[in-house]
C-alpha cells in the first residue's frame, strides 16, 4: 500500500477536512465541493446497474481525488458482516453522506428495503442520484430529517414503511455522535426492534461516542451483547478507530 494512503496526513483533502469541520456539523457537507465532484466522478466511471463498481469508484475517488467521511472500504467490510448476520428486511441508517454505508447494506442484504435518515437536503439529492446509477434506487430511500426533532422524522418513517412493532432488523449509526444514544432510544420507545435486531454504530473510538458506549457497557450481556471491533478511521492505516456491533438480547 503506498505512503499517501496509508498516512492521511501527507493529503491535502484530508488536512481541509480540519478546515471544513464547523461546515460539516452545519450543513453535512465539507465545504468545497468534494460531495458533488464524487456524485459526478461515479456518474462517469462507474458502470451503471453495477454496485460493486460504484462502491469501488467511489472509494477510488476518496482515495485518489478528495477525502470522503463514508464509512470506507475497512470499516464497511465489518458492515458487510453485521449486516449479513442480520439478514434484514428492513434496515434503517442515520447519517447518509453521499450514500456509500448505504449502498453497502443494500449490497450485503439483496432483498431488503435501506432507508437512510440525513439532516442536509444536499446530501440526500447526492445520494438519491448515485443510487439511481447503481440500480437500487427501487429499494433505497433517504428521508430528511433528524430523529431528534420531537418525533416527525419518526411518525413519517412509521407511516411510510408501515414499521409494525419488531419490523426493524439492522441500524448503521453514523450521523451526530452526541444523538446515537438517544435516537436509538427514541427508536427502542417505539418498540420497532426485536431480539435479534443488530445495530451497528461507527466512530465510537474517533471522534467518540463516549455516552453510547459507556451504555453498551452497562447493557453487556443484558439487555444487549456487543462486539468492539477495533479498526482503523477510513481510507487510511494510521489513524484507530472502534465500531461497535450490538445485538438486541431484550426489547
Ligand atoms: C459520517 S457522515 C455519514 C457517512 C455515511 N454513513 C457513509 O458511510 O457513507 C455523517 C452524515 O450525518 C448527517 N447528520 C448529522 N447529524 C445528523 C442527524 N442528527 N440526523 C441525520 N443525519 C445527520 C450529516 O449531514 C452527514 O451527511
Amino acid at each position: 500500500m503506498s505512503l499517501r494512503r496509508r498516512v492521511p496526513f501527507l493529503r491535502w483533502s484530508f488536512l481541509r477536512l480540519a478546515l471544513g469541520a464547523r461546515n460539516i456539523t452545519r450543513t453535512g457537507q465539507i465545504g468545497d465541493g468534494r460531495e458533488a465532484a464524487a456524485v459526478e466522478y461515479v456518474l462517469e466511471n462507474a458502470r451503471p446497474g453495477d454496485v460493486d463498481d460504484v462502491l469501488a469508484t467511489i472509494d477510488r475517488f476518496a482515495y485518489e481525488e478528495s477525502f470522503l467521511i463514508n464509512v470506507g472500504d475497512e470499516k464497511g467490510a465489518l458492515l458487510d458482516a453485521a449486516v449479513r448476520r442480520a439478514a434484514p428486511t428492513l434496515a434503517l441508517e442515520l447519517g447518509t453522506y453521499c450514500g456509500y454505508s448505504a449502498l453497502r447494506i443494500a449490497r450485503a442484504a439483496p432483498d431488503a428495503r435501506v432507508v437512510s435518515v440525513e439532516l442536509a437536503p444536499a446530501n440526500a439529492d447526492n445520494a438519491r442520484r448515485i443510487w439511481a446509477h447503481a440500480g437500487v434506487d427501487d429499494r433505497v430511500t433517504c428521508v430528511v430529517g433528524t430523529l431528534g426533532d420531537g418525533g416527525a422524522t419518526l411518525d413519517e418513517l412509521a407511516d411510510l414503511y408501515e414499521l409494525a412493532p419488531g419490523g426493524l432488523d439492522f441500524i448503521f449509526l453514523d450521523h451526530d455522535k452526541d444523538a446515537y444514544l438517544s435516537d436509538l432510544l427514541s427508536i427502542l420507545d417505539r418498540g420497532w426492534l426485536h431480539p435479534g435486531s443488530i445495530v451497528v454504530a461507527d466512530n465510537v473510538g474517533l471522534p467518540g461516542a463516549p455516552k453510547y458506549r459507556a451504555y453498551m457497557r452497562e447493557q453487556q450481556g443484558g439487555r444487549w451483547q456487543t462486539v468492539e471491533h477495533k479498526t482503523h478511521a477510513e481510507y487510511q492505516t494510521l489513524v484507530p478507530d472502534l465500531v461497535l456491533e450490538s445485538e438486541l438480547l431484550l426489547t
